[in-house]
């Protein structure tokens, strides 16, 4: 819809060394997108989204909705609608589809909630992590949806409707889970409490669209949500959230370059945790209402260590775009992941640039290098492809990231923004 067929072969090539200048705006955020066009099926009517980001999970997103029913409609002005009109759960989604999209299981929660079953693949784990499902099946039961059973690769449900509202405590505070139940939610009888609810940002975007479309949520940003059932829901028109993680990756690229790069689109509240430790080594910032600007230094950043956290904790997906930051700081910086179990596939590829990072145990160990040196390297995850990326931006001589599929997923005409900004930095398909 959005890309080209050779997407796969698709790569990066960037000539570093060359300091960012200029304005770059924040497109709309990709894990408030996914869960939103999941929403929008909980009503006949349609639900018109104001600034859908072009990216390709969000395509794949529009693509598996098609499949369960769902109808969608560019409207003249680049808006789109969503209409949950003819919703049909016995629709089989193919396994391809589901695959390219872990954020389909979004879906679990509204085909439950309007049609009291679902019928969906399995998303595996992935190159981050195993991402279990249990604490959104936990959910579901609790609603009443007892007859759930994962076989051949496939998660079959089958509920009451209405579903039954109840009390719900996560034994982890997953957005995702907390999103399903939330939907699921809506239309059931009686009050839902979700305990140990997930914080993010992305969540209360849900919460304000589901409240729009005639739900009762409160307590979103806090670890308690409560959900007061409702018979119906309606169309309504959203304009989604700026994407925090884009907003970070390119704060973190103003400064791996020592350019002054004026970020906007930005909600400062949401990148507290990533503005805070860029000034923690000694960046300077200008924080606006919605812009932030990141200055020039002619002085030597600190070392810093990360733990990545749920929000307002830092996040992890920020994690390897400021390991690429801090490959370039003088001392030994230390970044442990706590939230996925395998998010370090960007360390052998940033070695190759010349950067010395170890890993042990969940914990990396990043010794500043004077600099970096252009090479190929490969992106095996979303993030990762960012901060190869930015490592690019920052190396001397010629660098090609390859697998940018990865990168298009979540951002928004990546090298058009960047180029925009004094970035020199090409597509390029075949070999
Ligand atoms: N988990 C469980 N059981 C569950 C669900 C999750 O044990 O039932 C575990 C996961 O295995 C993981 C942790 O909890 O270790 C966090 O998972 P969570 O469910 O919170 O993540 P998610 O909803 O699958 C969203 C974002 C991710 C982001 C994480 C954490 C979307 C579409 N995706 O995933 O975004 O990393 O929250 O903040 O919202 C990205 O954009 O690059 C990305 C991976």
């Amino acid at each position: 819809m959005w890309g080209d067929s050779m997407a796969n072969q698709a790569k990066l090539e960037i000539v570093g060394g060359r300091p960012l200048q200029g304005t770059i705006t924040v497109s709309a955020a990709k894990n408030a997108a996914l869960p939103l066009l999941a929403a929008a099926l909980l009503t006949e009517e349609e639900v018109v989204f104001d600034n859908l980001p072009r990216i390709k999970d969000v395509e794949a997103m529009l693509e598996v909705i098609q499949q369960v029913g769902g109808t969608i409609r560019e409207l003249e002005d680049g808006r789109w609608a969503i209409s949950g009109r003819n919703l049909d759960a016995s629709r089989e989604v193919p396994n391809e589809l589901v695959r390219k999209i872990r954020a389909s299981n979004l879906l679990l929660g509204p085909l439950l909630a309007r049609c009291g079953m679902a019928h969906l693949s399995m998303p595996g784990g992935c190159s981050i992590g195993s991402r279990q499902m249990d604490q959104h099946i936990k959910g579901f039961r609790a609603l009443g949806c007892q007859d759930i059973a994962i076989s051949g690769g496939y998660i079959k449900a089958h509920g009451p409707l209405p579903l039954q509202g109840t009390v719900i405590h996560l034994d982890v505070a997953s957005v995702g889970a907390t999103e399903n139940i939330m939907m699921a939610a809506t239309l059931a009888a009686g009050t839902t409490v979700i305990r140990n609810a997930a914080k993010e940002p992305e969540i209360v975007d849900l919460q304000n669209l589901l409240n729009k479309m005639g739900a009762r949520i409160r307590g979103a940003g806090t670890d308690v949500i409560k959900i007061e059932g409702v018979k119906k829901l309606k169309g309504t028109s959203h304009s989604i959230i700026p994407d925090r993680i884009e907003a970070g990756t390119h704060l973190v690229a103003g400064v791996i370059t020592n350019g002054q790069l004026t970020v906007k689109n930005i909600i400062p509240e949401h990148v507290e945790a990533v503005t805070a430790k860029l000034m923690e080594m000694g960046v300077k910032l200008e924080i606006g209402d919605d812009y932030i600007t990141v200055f020039p230094h002619d002085w030597q950043l600190k070392a810093v260590d990360i733990r990545t956290q749920p929000y307002p904790g830092f996040p992890t997906d920020m994690q390897a775009q400021f390991m690429a930051l801090l490959t370039l700081v003088p001392g030994i910086s230390l970044i442990t992941e706590n939230i996925f179990e395998a998010r370090f596939n960007q360390v052998p590829e940033l070695n190759r640039l010349g950067a010395n990072i170890k890993t042990e145990n969940g914990t990396a160990f990043i010794k500043g290098v004077a600099k970096l040196t252009g090479a190929e390297v490969s992106a095996t995850d979303l993030r990762a492809a960012a901060a190869l990326a930015l490592a690019g931006l920052a190396a001397e001589g010629k660098t090609i990231v390859e697998n940018i599929q990865h990168l298009e997923r979540g951002y928004e005409a990546f090298v058009e923004k960047y180029c925009q900004v004094g970035a020199q930095m090409r597509r390029i398909t075949g070999s």
